[in-house]
C-alpha cells in the first residue's frame, strides 16, 4: 500500500510527550470504546466510509486516544487513507500512539498549551507544512467540539488546513437544541441533575452527615459549581455552532439528531474517572481546598455519585440526543 505521507513526514515525532508512560486518566477514558453509548460514533464512520477515497488525507482533530481512527482502520482496512491524530492532552496521545503507533496510515501532532500566551497552538503551528501545499481531504472532531473556547479561531484554522471541496464531520452529545424529544438528555447535563440529586442524599441521609458542610453554604459550594462547569461546559445551542462555522467559510451540507441510548452503569463508570469534577464537595478537592480527600472519602463520593444515578435514571438507562453536522470548504469559483 501506498504511504498517505510525503517522504519527509515523521509520523510520530521525537518529543518528551510522546516517549512518557502512560497516564492513568487516558487508559480510563479509552474503556469507553466498550460503552453502549459510544455507538455514537457509527454515523461519523458511515458518513467517513461514504467519502474518503484510498488517496486521501484524513484530520482527526480532537482525536484523543484513538478511538475513531482504531475503528476506521479496522472497517476500512485496505482503503489506505492516511489519518492524522491531533490533540491537547498528551496523555490521550501517548496512548493514541501506543495502540497506533506502528501503522504506516497514522499519524501524530500534539496541540501544545503555551503557557506564557495563555492560548493553545493553532493547527498550522502543529501541523508540517509539507501537508498544506495539497490540504486535508477531511476533518472529522467526533465528541469534542463542545469544549473549543476559542471556537471561531479553531474553525478557521480547520478551513485551511481542508483543501476547496474538503469536509468536515462534526458531532457531539453536547450542543443545545431548540426541541428536545420528552425524556431525553443533552449527554452532560446529566451531571447537573446528577449534582442536585447528591445534594439531596447528603441533606437526608445520615450516613453522610460528614459531608454536609458545604450545603446551604454558598461560599464554600460556589467554587465545585465553578470547577463543575470547567469538566463539564455550559451547553451551547446548535445555532452557535452553525453560525461560526459559516462565518469560517463552510457550507453546512446535513445536520442530523440521533437518539443514543446510555447505560446507568457505563456512564457511572465513565463519570467516575472524573468524580473530582462532579462531587468535588464531598471530601473536598485538592484543586480547592489545597489538600487531597481522603481515600475514604473518595470511596463515599463514589457510592453517592452511583446513588444519585440510580436516582436520576431509574430505569438503568437514558436516551441522550447526538448531534452530527456535515459541512464542506467550498470549491473555489
Ligand atoms: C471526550 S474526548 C473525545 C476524544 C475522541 N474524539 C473520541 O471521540 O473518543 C475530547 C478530546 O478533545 C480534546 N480537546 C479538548 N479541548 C480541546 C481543544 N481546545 N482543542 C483540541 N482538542 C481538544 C481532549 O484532549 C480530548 O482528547
Amino acid at each position: 500500500m501506498q504511504s498517505p505521507w510525503p517522504d519527509e513526514f515523521i509520523r510520530v515525532p521525537d518529543e518528551e510527550w510522546a516517549l512518557a508512560p502512560l497516564g492513568e486518566l487516558a487508559l480510563k477514558y479509552d474503556t469507553v470504546e466498550g460503552h453502549g453509548w459510544y455507538c455514537n460514533l457509527d454515523r461519523t464512520v458511515d458518513d467517513l466510509t461514504a467519502f474518503l477515497e484510498p488517496h486521501h488525507r484524513l484530520l482527526d482533530y480532537s482525536g484523543g486516544t484513538g478511538i475513531l481512527a482504531s475503528r476506521l482502520l479496522m472497517e476500512l482496512a485496505t482503503r489506505g487513507f492516511g489519518i492524522l491524530i491531533v490533540d491537547s492532552s498528551p496523555k490521550f496521545l501517548r496512548l493514541a500512539v501506543d495502540k497506533l503507533g506502528r501503522q504506516e496510515r497514522m499519524g501524530f501532532r500534539l496541540l501544545r498549551y503555551l503557557k506564557e500566551e495563555k492560548r493553545l497552538q493553532s493547527l498550522q503551528e502543529t501541523v508540517d507544512s509539507s501537508l498544506y501545499p495539497a490540504g486535508f481531504d477531511a476533518l472529522v472532531s467526533t465528541n469534542a467540539i463542545h469544549l473549543y473556547y476559542g471556537l471561531a479561531k479553531t474553525l478557521r484554522s480547520w478551513w485551511h488546513a481542508l483543501r476547496s471541496g474538503g469536509r468536515v464531520f462534526i458531532q457531539s452529545g453536547n450542543i443545545g437544541l431548540p426541541y428536545m424529544p420528552a425524556g431525553s438528555w443533552i449527554i452532560d447535563e446529566t451531571v447537573e441533575a446528577i449534582h442536585r440529586r447528591a445534594m439531596e442524599i447528603v441533606a437526608s441521609e445520615k450516613r453522610w452527615s460528614g459531608y454536609r458542610a458545604p450545603l446551604g453554604n454558598a461560599g464554600r459550594m460556589e467554587p465545585y459549581d465553578v470547577q463543575r462547569r470547567k469538566f463539564f461546559l455550559p451547553v451551547r445551542p446548535i445555532e452557535h455552532y452553525l453560525s461560526r462555522l459559516e462565518e469560517a467559510g463552510f457550507r453546512i451540507l446535513e445536520v442530523t439528531h440521533l437518539p443514543i441510548e446510555a447505560h446507568v452503569d457505563q456512564w457511572y463508570e465513565f463519570l467516575s474517572a472524573y468524580h473530582d469534577g462532579v462531587l468535588g464537595w464531598v471530601g473536598g478537592s485538592k484543586r480547592i481546598e489545597g489538600s487531597s480527600p481522603t481515600p475514604e472519602a473518595v470511596e463515599d463520593r463514589l457510592q453517592i455519585l452511583r446513588d444519585a444515578l440510580d436516582a436520576v435514571f431509574a430505569s438503568g438507562s437514558f436516551r441522550a440526543i447526538w448531534t452530527y453536522i456535515n459541512a464542506e470548504r467550498p470549491e473555489e469559483e
